[in-house]
């Protein structure tokens, strides 16, 4: 795939985003094509304006571009609408009243059309609907998702990202671990969670498109959806990461629980620092055909060497480490290992 050129998602409706190899996440716009009047969701950043811009008018003439979506105020979201205004197209941008209060902070004179005051509603070119979905805290105030009925296609926003250094444009199964990586640092809580996931299913989706990650065609949507509800959320609250962090800590670890710390750590971080890169690490410090034993000095070394390569990626560990421990106090002892207490504070 040529990721250098708009991608078509479906008709009419084409990925805009930009592959960043060096970056362990990807950020996507799209552009929803019409007769008259084309829509572009989430567009994206200053830093990349130009490559977007560029994608854009080699689909539609400048005029075309009449709403520009704003899911959140993140300027990974859409701080290009300052270099658009001042390129001369001329949109309105849509959000939530709670995002557009912060959007008027990248252009005062912005031509605002607020959701909330529309019955979560737009109608554009003559005939066609786009409809909001409200998605509260998650993970912003006034952050919604796009839902697009006559293409059956949700625009989820930072909701169903992910960090990927391997990335591709279309998801597979492996998109969970990515996805977890990505949605549990940014989740509040499981109820809030869980409020936006239940107004997605009562809607007839076949594609999700995120603002992050790879889009997600109808038969990996059931898995996605069934992810998100039954991760953990919130961690870093009281009842998560802090209770592991008042639990006594010990420099020994149980013999059993190592090989099951370490295929977490290589689940989650292989997301951020790439399979391959990972391997070699672990490798290195593990050398299978020496016989060398797995040991708590060695997972101390490699955590200290992916700290070293990548710091993001003992970041998106912390929650699911933090979930074994609880877990399995009981094989712990009621004692955590001081190298888990070390990626938490990492
Ligand atoms: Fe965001
Ligand atoms: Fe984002």
């Amino acid at each position: 795939m040529d990721y250098d050129k708009p991608i078509e998602i479906a008709p009419d409706v084409y990925w805009v985003g930009v592959n960043d190899k060096e970056a362990f996440f990807r950020t996507n716009s799209y552009l929803i094509k019409g007769k008259n009047e084309s829509i572009l969701i989430d567009p994206g950043s200053i830093s990349q304006f130009e490559q977007i811009k560029k994608k854009v008018l080699s689909l539609v003439p400048k005029e075309n571009i009449k709403y520009m979506i704003a899911s959140h105020q993140d300027p990974d979201v859409c701080s290009s609408i300052v270099p658009f205004a001042n390129d001369g197209f001329k949109f309105k941008t849509v959000a939530h009243s709670r995002v557009s209060a912060l959007l008027l902070f990248y252009n005062k004179q912005l031509d605002l059309y607020n959701i909330d005051e529309h019955d979560f509603k737009l109608k554009w070119d003559d005939d066609k609907e786009l409809q909001f979905i409200f998605t509260p805290y998650f993970h912003s105030p006034g952050a919604f998702a796009t839902y697009y009925p006559e293409k059956k296609i949700l625009f989820s926003s930072d909701i169903f990202g992910a960090f990927q250094k391997n990335w591709n444009l279309f998801a597979d199964e492996k998109y969970v671990d990515a996805m977890k990586s990505f949605n549990e640092l940014y989740a509040p809580s499981k109820e809030i969670v869980n409020f936006s996931v239940k107004k997605f299913r009562e809607k007839d989706i076949n594609i999700i498109a995120p603002q992050h990650g790879s889009v997600i065609k109808k038969e990996y949507i059931e898995m996605m959806f069934s992810a998100l509800e039954n991760m953990n959320a919130g961690m870093f609250l009281e009842n998560g990461e802090i209770n592991v962090l008042k639990m006594e800590s010990t420099n020994e670890i149980p013999k059993e629980v190592l090989g099951d710390i370490l295929n977490i750590i290589h689940k989650r971080a292989a997301t951020v620092i790439g399979e391959e890169k990972l391997d070699k690490i672990i490798n290195e410090v593990v050398d299978k055909n020496d016989g060398a034993e797995l040991t708590y000095d060695r997972l101390l070394q490699i955590i200290e060497e992916i700290k070293h390569r990548n710091s993001f990626a003992i970041a998106v560990v912390k929650v699911p480490l933090v979930n074994y421990v609880m877990d399995n106090t009981e094989k712990f002892k009621g004692k955590v290992p001081s190298l888990i207490k070390d990626i938490i504070y990492m």
